[in-house]
């Protein structure tokens, strides 16, 4: 399937967009640099990849554990929707540009991402 995308990339006008993963501690210490594949959201392309953004309600969109914050790119995606939006409400450290990444499909614009230092699970184990 892999070699399926990168074919229809490498043919269509469209490329692939880029995620860049900012530093995160625990999950993705040194960042990374990751493709998106048609149709996938960022938290598909993050575990696809290795990195190992929490989804609890295994991307259901009923939980804030995949939020991510856009800093670069915020512009280019679709609008979150009611669902996502009450979520997010809820989410630690919630930002302009706060997303679940669940449910963001990448378009056609690079993005930089960064996943918060702690999820809406780790704040009730730990505090
Ligand atoms: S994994 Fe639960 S909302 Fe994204």
């Amino acid at each position: 399937m892999q070699k399926l995308y990168a074919a229809v990339a490498k043919v269509s006008r469209f490329s692939m967009p880029r995620i860049k993963i900012l530093p995160h501690h625990e999950i993705c210490p040194n960042g990374a640099i990751i493709e998106n594949n048609p149709g996938e959201t960022i938290c598909e392309a993050a575990l696809r990849n290795g990195i190992r953004i929490e989804h609890a309600c295994e991307m259901s969109c009923a939980c804030t554990t995949c939020h991510i914050i856009v800093r670069h790119g915020f512009d280019s995606l679709d609008d979150a929707n009611d669902t996502e939006e009450d979520l997010l409400d809820k989410a630690w450290g919630l930002e302009q540009t706060s997303r679940l990444s669940c449910q963001v499909i990448p378009v056609d614009k690079d993005l930089e991402v960064e996943i918060p230092k702690y999820n809406i699970n780790q704040v009730s184990e730990d505090h």
